[in-house]
């Protein structure tokens, strides 16, 4: 019978054929170990010398690493297995040998194995990553669909830009000009002002020359955004939101969270609600900490969220951020118009910001004043002006950027693993 790695569990007594590559290998006179893959998990098969043909124990003698074949054998419980299960073989087909994987078990340099990241795929490391990337994204649609959001499709190609003019990717669009999007946030309150809670998942492009351990130039990003909504009231959802990622990854994924070696009690303390601070705490925490240079109105790097979030164990936000230094549409602190009812998510273990999200400018007059500002009086901004002329309500909305997420909760050195194929500033191969 054919199956899979996954589902032996059903089959113990039984003889099954599966697909699989060969992982490894060990011998010993008369007995072989295979270490078996096949995307869904690991199994060993052994091989008893004189229990198979010798056409059969030639055939696995042959066997390379990431040979491709079906091996038949039966199905045994080993308590001692990481599987917990056996296979004892009795056949084998080749179907292709491979000759020399460059990726051995020997350690290599992070750029060999970015050159080769099409392979690298497969390693159990890279393979508990993509899992739990998987989950993720699983329990971001469960997450909300429980909450009663609809999805929505924001488009990529644009003729406008929500987070700034300066790391747009340009395109042709036939005659005219296009961007790639960097984030579906305007469209999104469109969508907002017609289904009242919905979020997006689609990819996001920013031309950004920063070559960090956090920065992607092409991410993913799941992106809600709420009718009736206020700034607190987006927090809460966010605490919720990421409380219930983590605790999902805790509950289906300890054994990838194993494979990759990531300690997880500190993971186990991650509980809302998460502790705020002002941006001008903030400041004020960072001038103690020795960053002289530092002044009101600057925004944070890398180095000064590492310093903030390294005094909680659970993700913390930072509020109320001056307004030059955030996006145009970022409504003002009615009390205190230099500063914006926003938020960033900074996670803990100096991951830094894994959500930016704000309340969004309502009314119709200042919203004017700020195309003014920044100078939006362009066609392609119009429709966005008239969501405030035709009913406009308080909402809010944010951004959770997939990869920041997967890097932290896997506890990663950077985010290139964190996708199947990166792209960086300076890569885009394989
Ligand atoms: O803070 P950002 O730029 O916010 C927005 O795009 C808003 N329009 C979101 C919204 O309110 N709907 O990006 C949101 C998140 C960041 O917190 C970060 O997690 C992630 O997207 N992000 C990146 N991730 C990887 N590489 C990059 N270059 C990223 N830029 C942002
Ligand atoms: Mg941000």
């Amino acid at each position: 019978m054919k199956a899979t790695i996954s589902d032996v569990k059903n089959h113990v007594g039984s003889e099954v054929t599966i697909g699989v590559w060969l992982a490894n290998k060990r011998s010993s006179g008369k007995i072989q170990f295979l270490e078996l893959r096949d995307g869904t998990g690991y199994i060993q098969g052994v091989i008893l010398k004189n229990e198979v043909s010798e056409e059969t124990w030639l055939n696995a003698k042959e066997l390379t690493q990431e040979s491709s074949l079906y091996i038949t054998g039966t199905v045994r419980e080993d308590r001692r297995a990481p599987s917990g299960f056996e296979l004892t073989v009795t056949s084998l087909k080749t179907i292709q040998i491979a000759h020399d994987y460059p990726i051995t078990p020997k350690e290599h340099g992070v750029e060999f194995l970015m050159d080769h990241r099409h392979l690298w795929l497969r390693s159990s490391r890279q393979h508990a990553i993509l899992k739990i990337r998987d989950e993720i994204i699983k329990a971001t649609y469960d997450f909300f669909y429980d909450h009663g959001f609809t999805k929505v499709d924001p488009p990529i190609l644009t003729g406008s830009s929500a987070e700034g003019t300066t790391d747009l990717f340009h395109t042709k669009y036939f005659e005219r000009d296009a961007y790639l999007s960097q984030s579906g946030q305007l469209y999104m309150e469109a969508a907002a002002m017609a289904l009242g809670k919905v979020y997006s998942f689609g990819p996001a492009f920013r031309a950004e020359k920063s070559k960090t351990r956090r920065h992607l130039i092409e991410f993913w990003m799941i992106e809600p955004e709420m009718a009736f909504c206020t700034h607190e009231e987006s927090l809460e959802i966010q605490e919720r939101y990421v409380t219930y990622l983590v605790q999902r990854i805790l509950q289906k994924c300890q054994a990838e969270l194993q494979t990759i070696g990531r300690d997880t009690t500190k993971l186990e303390k991650i509980k809302a609600p998460f502790p705020r601070i002002s941006y001008d705490q903030a400041i004020d925490f960072l001038k103690q900490e020795g960053f002289t240079d530092i002044e009101w109105g600057d925004d944070f790097g890398s180095p000064h969220e590492t310093a903030i979030a390294e005094h909680f164990d659970v993700p913390v936000f930072v509020t109320e951020y001056p307004a030059k230094v955030k996006a145009f549409y970022m409504k003002p602190d009615p009390d205190r118009e230099e500063v914006v009812l926003c938020a960033d998510l900074l996670a803990p273990e100096g991951y830094g910001e894994i959500i930016g999200g704000s309340q969004r400018i309502d009314d119709l007059e200042l919203m004017k004043k700020r195309y003014e500002q920044y100078h939006l009086n362009d066609p392609s901004y119009k429709w966005y002006l008239e969501l405030r002329q035709y009913g406009s309500v308080p909402h809010s909305g944010f951004g959770l950027g997939l990869e920041r997420a997967v890097a932290w909760i896997c506890g990663l050195d950077h985010i290139r693993e964190t996708i199947p194929f990166p792209r960086l500033l300076n890569r885009i191969y394989p």
